[in-house]
């Protein structure tokens, strides 16, 4: 980075000061991953000159041979790793790629049904401080945490049935488990609802095979971010079931029409011109996801995760649900150590352990300061770490709320957080 070490010293110092943040921590916020530099050279790439409002062969724009090539490359990836119909991937991050759904098949005050933000669904999930919470009639369901979390398929019906949802929504952005994707789709078959699935945390998983894909089960929809477990440039994706068709020509709203009626939706419903040098990693990324090392790496993932659960178990932690079956677990931080998440977050922080708080089912506390704290795997796996790694990781974690208040402890900590994240180089970073 030679020419912006001499043209801008001072962006490029801070990308120098976060090249030696990352590489001398440790990540375990579940929602972020280290891309590889392939996918750090497309997406620094002269596509991003470009603008291409449209879609493939039907662009606004002239000069479109080679943006065309890889959207059409991107889709096609797509499309084959997560058995869709069709796949948009314009999308310029997961909240517009979710809104881009609500908005083509819901009229304002619609009903649709997602899962409670204290329970794990997402922000876009009908969140009521979201515009989509304000515009729709969200009816928001829930799960059991004693029961492993599992979702009250009782009530969801119940609540189906009252409000006629045309969507039913799942996925999440907190939850550690999988969801049982036959039962979301009888109840919405019962009230005639689409089916939609927000697999942003987990795709990379679903696309190595290691966990279920909501498409087998006859689902409508799926949407993903690309930059979690995917390991890719920050976007979305729209994958659909249906009959691709001309998105340029309004269609009705039916089934059949859902490529059409979504492409729409996210242009020029929502969006104007894609961001191509993202179209391109993307793209990239979805070749490297469809390798048996990526198959390799996210079974890893999973073990790791059942690695560090079972090691935070061990020391007394209590985990919202009590484990997991995915890439992330969620501390209930104040029932295991009186520590609210805000401050077990900031504490890891003094020993370069990176973690995000979160909500807890049904939390009494707000949002800013909730009472747990949010751990995954995905990140640590891409450098390496396997299980052995992982039990020491839980180790310092403890060790680190045993050291509180005492600073002279928590800076040995981090030393030895140092040392090891070092022998775990960041992809990218030399
Ligand atoms: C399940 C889910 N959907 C959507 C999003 C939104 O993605 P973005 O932050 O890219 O807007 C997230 C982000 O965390 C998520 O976890």
């Amino acid at each position: 980075m030679k020419t912006l070490q001499q043209t801008d010293p001072e962006v490029y110092a801070s990308l120098h000061r976060e090249m030696r943040r990352q590489s001398e921590g440790m990540e375990l916020i579940p929602s972020e991953n280290y891309v590889s530099p392939a996918v750090l050279e497309a997406l620094g790439s002269i596509f991003t000159n470009k603008y291409s409002e449209g879609f493939p062969g039907r662009r606004y724009y002239g000069g479109q041979e080679n943006t065309d090539a890889i959207e059409t490359l991107a889709i096609e990836r797509a499309k084959k790793l997560f058995h869709s119909d069709h796949a948009n991937v314009q999308p310029l991050s997961g909240s517009p790629m979710n809104q881009a759904v609500y908005l083509a098949l819901l009229s304002p005050g619609d009903s649709i049904m997602g899962m409670d933000l204290t329970h794990g669904g997402h922000l876009t999930h009908g969140a009521p401080v979201s515009h989509m919470g304000k515009l729709f009639n969200w009816v928001r369901y829930k799960t059991h945490p004693e029961e492993q979390g599992r979702i009250d398929f009782d009530e969801l019906l119940a609540l189906a049935k009252q409000h006629r949802p045309k969507i039913i929504l799942c996925g999440y952005t907190s939850y550690p488990r999988d969801l049982d994707y036959t039962l979301f789709k009888r109840v919405a078959d019962e009230v005639g609802a689409y089916t939609m699935a927000d697999m942003a945390h987990v795709a990379g998983l679903i696309a190595a095979g290691v966990m279920r894909n909501p498409f087998d089960f006859g689902f409508d929809i799926m949407t993903t971010t690309t930059h979690k477990t995917l390991r890719g440039p920050r976007g979305g994706m729209i994958l659909t079931r249906g009959k691709p068709g001309n998105p340029l020509k309004a269609v009705e709203v039916t089934r059949e029409n859902l490529p059409t009626v979504i492409d729409r939706s996210v242009f020029p419903g929502l969006q104007g011109g894609p961001h191509m040098n993202n179209i391109a990693a993307i793209a990239v990324m979805l070749a490297e996801a469809a390798t048996p090392e990526f198959k390799a790496y996210a079974k890893q993932v999973l073990i790791n995760a059942k690695t560090l659960a079972a090691g935070l178990l061990a020391g007394g932690s209590k985990l919202v649900t009590g484990g997991t079956d995915n890439h992330m677990m969620v501390i209930d931080s104040m029932a295991s150590f009186n520590l609210p998440g805000a401050d077990l977050e900031k504490l890891l922080d003094k020993v370069a352990i990176t973690t995000n708080k979160s909500v807890i089912p049904d939390d009494p506390r707000p949002p800013y300061s909730p009472s747990g704290v949010r751990l995954g795997t995905p990140a640590m796996t891409t450098r390496g770490v396997k299980e052995e790694g992982m039990k020491k990781i839980a180790g310092w974690i403890l060790d680190a709320v045993s050291a509180l208040d005492n600073e002279e402890k928590l800076k040995i900590i981090r030393e030895e957080v140092r040392k090891f994240s070092l022998n775990y180089p960041v992809p990218g970073v030399n």
